[in-house]
């Protein structure tokens, strides 16, 4: 019998079944056919933005060619992708849309893995027509991590619903209207959110790209491996990406139960240490290089000869809430080996109680995940700077408070600013969720004064407002300076003061 709640659909002659509320797209998805989208994202939902999605409807309502994202799945619906008309209003949309694209696939870091080069080549557009002039934009510099090329962007709006809406940060957003709008900041300077490194794994093209990997290798290149990130408790799922035995770059691992499709800053970008030159990378016994298995037989002996003469009160092992899971295990064993010595993981005996009593406390049946934060009607916060010691927390929490919950934070004084999301964490001169290293366009800590590899970048000037006094300032005839100084404003064509008789998109 039919769920009262479950939808019965046939899409391409294969018979779906789905929950009520699900879209045409998603319900598609969940059978293994793909339709091209760019706006939706599992993580954010629809937008209608971008037109790629288009399918045909050939029984139920409403009939006809319709965006498979915002059209729900209804019972008794017949669905063909593969339609003529669906398929030629997709190939239209991808044209249309490749219109303004630069085409650098070869020279993009994106380059194979693009979801705007996959669904563009299995579209069939491989011949451009259009002989126009581009549209073409300023980048900006966005901080040492995330490299900006905003030709390449397909106005999904993708950047600027995750950045606002599940970040709740607020330096990022879309700018201008029609054909000139702009994905980026009132001016150059770092992204505030902890949570920005994002941006890189949800544009489907390659606006965003990752600073620290970039023209090192490409996709295909890489040794990749399910991981788990060392950065803090929560075991965010991450891909750490290698190539040559060097440690490239970190992407988010989707885990539903856990980080769902996201990481924090501090799990994208401090993977520096890893490649660290002075990083032991090999076992030495006595200066001698040695294998891991002999090295810890060494160390054993040592030990034990000491606690001989020593007595068994006079080792301590230490641990720490920071390490890795593995790694404190590894230091009980030794305890365990050896028999004797203290083993301690935390700066006090209070902190240990405290922490030991809360861990006792913890059942199968009272414990939460990450995904029943972001779907609790209540969330309590006690003692605890959640944007420091757990990021990823703290973009639940929100979550959680996107969807009406009451959030209550006890004995801690930063406060966790709900209706601005990180905007507390952005306020913070240095974020402690950011990455431990820094990126490689960073001013060196011993010469502040050193320029950037890219001009114009730290601080951005506030915008002028148009019509103030600087409003006007420096403009070309009749045009503000907000235009004139806009990265969304089209350059003049030589010798000719307006941009191209373009008209302002600015207000
Ligand atoms: S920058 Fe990327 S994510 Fe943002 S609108 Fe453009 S293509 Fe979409
Ligand atoms: S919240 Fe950030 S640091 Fe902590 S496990 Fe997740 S990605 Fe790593
Ligand atoms: S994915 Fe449906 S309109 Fe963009």
């Amino acid at each position: 019998m039919n769920h009262p709640n479950e939808i019965k659909l046939i899409i391409d002659d294969i018979p779906v079944e789905v929950p009520e509320g699900t879209s045409v797209l998603e319900a598609a998805l969940s059978v293994d056919i793909t339709i091209p989208h760019f706006c939706w994202h599992p993580a954010l939902g629809k937008a209608g933005a971008c037109r790629v999605c288009a399918v045909k409807v050939l029984e139920g309502s409403p009939r006809g060619v319709q965006m498979s994202c915002m059209l729900p799945a209804q019972d008794g619906m017949v669905v063909s992708t593969t339609d003529p008309e669906a398929v030629a209003l997709r190939k239209g949309v991808i044209e249309w849309l490749m219109i303004n694209h630069p085409h650098d696939c070869p020279v993009c870091d994106e380059g194979g893995e693009c979801q705007l080069q996959d669904f563009t080549i299995a579209g069939g557009h491989g011949l451009r027509r259009y002989d126009g002039r581009k549209r073409t934009y300023t980048n900006q510099y966005l901080g040492e991590y995330i490299e900006h090329e905003m030709n390449r962007c397909i106005q999904c709006y993708r950047c600027a619903r995750f950045y606002q809406e599940y970040a709740g940060a607020t330096d990022f957003g879309v700018m201008g209207r029609g054909n000139m709008i702009y994905f980026g900041r009132q001016g150059d300077g770092p992204l505030e959110s902890p949570f920005s490194g994002n941006l890189v794994d949800i544009c489907p093209t390659g606006v965003f790209t990752d600073k620290t990997a970039r023209f090192r290798a490409r996709y295909w290149d890489y040794d990749l491996a399910p991981s788990v990130c060392p950065h803090c408790s929560l075991g965010c799922n991450i891909t750490p990406a290698a190539r040559y035995r060097e440690l490239l770059k970190v992407i988010a691992r989707r885990n539903d139960s856990v980080n769902g499709w996201f990481i924090c800053d501090r799990g994208r970008f401090s993977n520096g240490a890893v490649n660290a030159p002075e990083r032991p990378r090999q076992a030495l016994a006595d200066n001698r290089p040695v294998s891991c298995d002999e090295a810890m037989d060494a160390l054993l002996e040592r030990l034990t000869e000491f606690l001989e003469l020593n007595g068994p009160a006079s080792l301590a092992i230490v641990g720490s809430p920071r390490m890795s899971l593995e790694g404190n295990i590894m230091a009980a064993r030794l305890r365990e080996l050896l028999g004797a010595g203290t083993l301690s993981y935390f700066d006090d005996r209070l902190q240990a109680e405290r922490t030991m009593e809360a861990a006792s406390l913890l059942t199968t049946a009272n414990a939460a995940s990450l995904a029943d934060v972001r779907k609790a009607d209540l969330v309590a916060i006690m003692e605890c700077d959640l944007l420091a010691e757990a990021p990823m927390m703290a973009l639940a929490v929100r979550q959680a408070w996107r969807g009406g919950a009451r959030v209550y934070v006890v004995g801690c004084d930063v406060p966790f600013d709900s209706a601005q999301g990180t905007k507390t964490l952005a306020e913070r001169s240095r974020s402690p969720a950011s990455p431990t290293h820094p990126g490689p366009d960073s001013v060196p800590p011993d010469r502040p004064d050193a320029p950037r590899t890219r001009p114009g970048a730290g601080c951005p000037p506030p915008l002028p407002a148009p019509g103030g006094a600087r409003g006007w300032s420096g403009s070309r005839p009749g045009v503000c300076s907000r235009t004139r100084s806009h990265p969304a404003t089209p350059r003049p064509v030589r010798g000719s003061a307006t941009p191209r008789g373009q008209r302002c998109p600015h207000c």
